[in-house]
């Protein structure tokens, strides 16, 4: 028997196993290699390709939608295996954002719960269920940078902090990526995205070289870091120059400074969009500078498929530079696997509804996000003498919009309502009525007489308010974060009869509480929270268990405040200065905020030493204590703030954070080691870290102290 050739021996180190097969591969069959094709609609922005076009020789396909399944992975695997050539194995990418069947809360809301472990714990997860169908690859996590909740897609980032949004990048990859089933990550999307004009998806971004190092970089750079396989660039043209064919981003920074070996992905039909997008004029135009500045996999539109053996042919695109991309593309396949194990076998998990420990862990991720915004004269939870409680809104009964825009295999029917839960929940001899009022989104008031009756008869009232889950992700922006349809005037109208009333919103984004937050005792913001929703809310509601989500992003009081966040700048003139006439010009809720059943005390906070220079380390630690009469768990964010320095740097900077969950009566010390070239250097316009001398403010809570960071 013939030994087999160097590429199949997976003893060979990888770097000669893909020499090997470069060496063997036609230029058609090279380009083929890096287009992937989409064979799903699960993204109703993205028309997948007929069948009949699937080509045996395809790098990769995209498996979303309803006709993803592993028996149609595999099938398709067999065609790539059996009918190519060579018989290289395809990698099969998908949407597996925020769970897989088993959903858990949209990343936005996970941010809320400040906790990596858990984080990494349901992206290990979810590969755990993606892989049983057939998943090799996961496009996330999203680590884009967005202060405006009029983009749809803020649902699906971190919140608006870089440093928060570094440390879930990195848990995120190592979640989906070292698991007991890993699958490969992707870091999307590369780079300013979030900076999109107006709020409008797909939109131009001006982004200044100092907010792209300050604010974009940052989780992307963590995320290579933590070993992320992939990167996908992005749709936004950025400062003139898209990001699918930005040779400064994708080379100059991600492969040579930050030395990213993996595969580079664009976004669905990026390179395609360089013609709207003004930045070529032909399709082969498009192909060349997207492959040139470090696009490696075609994703969808087949620009590289059909122009790259003509370009190459014609001396525009040096062979060397698909070579160059193929390699990192046969890197990944290599790394994960798909030589040896082309083929993922059915197991348990494949067919069978989400396990038991899934749902608990997607239901501990739902409950720690819940954010309690307000709770006047402790109207939460629900008190035992409130025997008939009235369940309000167009949100009570609702399953889908629980669930999220990237709910991947996420159904409905195995997602109890909010109205369901609160039912099965409810103490014996309680009594709950439920009325729609209105729906989500248009303009019938019939509902709204007996949905007032309800609350008329109630001891007190709950309204479940939100949006749909259209109206947030993907190509989901809105003019205006105010609630849908009629949904204030409803609430207005319920407020009015003077009962206790709390409001939950289930929503993608943080909304306009502008009319109702003054009538309203308690608001929960629950956003989407995924396939345990109606439980979370539930046992909140009821005090089963205790809030501590706090906000990962500022909560404006108004649309036109847009944009507001914690990380701005020092203006000119003090207040009142410059601030609205017709509003104040301070968030509704700021960045962090967020109540708990119990109430938490902070000491003063003490720091080592009164100074610091680099290769030192400096000890801040605050005592935080319980002062209620129930457990509770508090996050402790620590913030700093430069005074003065050679450039200007934010009003507060979130620089470590940690949460645990303490006793009734228990004080514990929280405790944060600053490194000051880690902590406290910050990047100029090119990415170069400044560590200045000069006095550094400390921050926790309503504490803070000063110290000096010596030259
Ligand atoms: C989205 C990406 C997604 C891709 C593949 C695009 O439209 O922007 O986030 O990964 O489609 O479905």
């Amino acid at each position: 028997m013939s030994a087999p050739a160097p590429f199949r021996d997976a003893s060979r180190p990888v770097a000669e196993r893909i020499e090997d097969l470069l060496g063997r591969l036609t230029l058609e069959e090279k380009v083929d290699q890096l287009h992937q094709c989409g064979i799903g609609d699960a993204n109703p922005n993205n028309l997948a390709a007929r069948a009949d076009e699937f080509r045996a020789t395809y790098g990769s396909f995209i498996l979303n939608g309803a006709q993803a399944d592993l028996a149609t992975r595999n099938a398709l695997q067999r065609m790539c295996v059996d009918q190519s050539r060579l018989g290289i194995p395809a990698i099969f990418g998908c949407d597996v954002i925020h769970g897989y069947r088993a959903i858990a809360p949209i990343p936005l809301a996970q941010a809320c719960a400040w906790d990596t472990e858990l984080v990494r714990r349901a992206c290990a997860a979810t590969a755990e269920m993606a892989h049983a169908h057939g998943v090799d690859w996961t496009f996330a996590p999203m680590v884009d940078h967005c202060v405006d909740p009029r983009w749809g897609r803020v649902a699906e980032t971190f919140g608006e902090s870089a440093f928060a949004a570094s440390r879930f990048a990195e848990a995120s990859v190592r979640g989906y990526q070292e698991g007991a089933t890993p699958i490969a990550a992707c870091l999307k999307h590369y780079v300013g995205y979030g900076a999109s004009e107006g709020g409008r998806d797909y939109s131009p971004t001006e982004v200044s070289p100092q907010s792209l190092w300050d604010n974009h970089l940052p989780p992307f750079e963590a995320g290579v870091r933590a070993g992320a396989k992939s990167v996908m660039s992005a749709f936004n043209d950025l400062n003139g120059v898209p990001t699918s064919a930005n040779r400064h981003t994708l080379t100059e920074i991600l492969r040579e400074r930050w030395k990213f070996d993996g595969l580079v992905v664009s976004d669905w039909n990026a390179v395609l969009q360089l013609l709207n997008q003004g930045f070529a004029a032909t399709e082969a135009e498009a192909t060349a500078r997207a492959i040139a500045a470090g696009v490696d996999l075609n994703m969808a539109d087949g620009f590289y498929r059909q122009h790259l053996p003509q370009l190459v042919r014609a001396g525009v695109v040096p062979l060397a530079a698909v070579d160059e991309a193929l390699r990192r593309v046969l890197r990944v396949k290599f790394e994960i696997g798909l030589f040896e194990r082309p083929f993922i076998e059915a197991n348990a998990l494949t067919s069978a509804a989400p396990t038991v420990a899934q749902l608990a862990l997607c239901e501990e991720f739902a409950v720690r996000s819940l954010v309690l915004l307000k709770n006047e004269s402790d109207t939460l939870p629900l008190p035992a003498t409130a025997k008939r409680v009235a369940l309000i809104g167009p949100l009570a009964t609702e399953r889908a919009a629980l669930l999220g825009s990237w709910a991947q295999q996420g159904r409905g029917d195995e997602t109890p309502s909010i109205a369901e839960e609160l039912r099965v929940r409810l103490p014996h001899g309680f009594e709950l009525r439920v009325e729609s009022g209105c729906a989500i989104e248009g303009g019938a008031r019939d509902g709204f007489a007996d949905a007032l009756a309800a609350a008329r008869d109630a001891d007190c009232v709950v309204l479940a308010l939100g949006e749909q889950w259209t109206m947030s992700g993907e190509n989901g922006s809105r003019s205006t974060i105010r609630l849908p349809g009629l949904q204030e005037e409803l609430a207005l109208a319920v407020a009015a009869l003077g009962k206790p009333t709390a409001l939950v919103l289930v929503t993608g984004r943080p909304v306009e509480l502008h009319a109702i937050e003054p009538r309203v005792a308690a608001i929960v913001a629950a956003w989407q929270p995924g396939s345990r929703a109606g439980a979370a809310i539930a046992r909140v509601l009821l005090g089963e268990a205790n809030p501590s989500g706090r906000l990962a992003i500022t909560w404006p009081r108004t649309t036109g405040q847009i944009p507001l966040f914690h990380q701005m700048r020092p203006r000119a003139r003090r207040e009142p200065e410059g601030c609205y006439q017709d509003v104040p010009t301070t968030p509704h809720y700021a960045f962090g905020h967020g109540l708990s059943y119990t109430r938490f005390d902070y000491g003063q906070i003490r720091l080592s030493h009164a100074s610091v220079r680099a290769g030192e380390t400096l000890v801040a630690e605050v005592t935080v204590t319980n002062r209620g009469t129930r457990a509770g768990r508090e996050t402790v964010l620590w913030f700093i703030r430069d005074p003065a320095a050679s450039i200007t740097r934010p009003l507060r900077e979130l620089k470590h954070f940690e949460s645990a969950e303490l006793a009734a009566g228990e004080a514990r010390v929280f405790r944060w080691e600053i490194v000051p070239e880690r902590d406290l250097a910050f990047p100029d316009a090119v990415g170069a870290r400044r560590l200045e001398a000069g006095e550094i403010q400390v921050f926790a809570a309503e504490r803070s102290v000063t110290f000096t960071v010596l030259a």
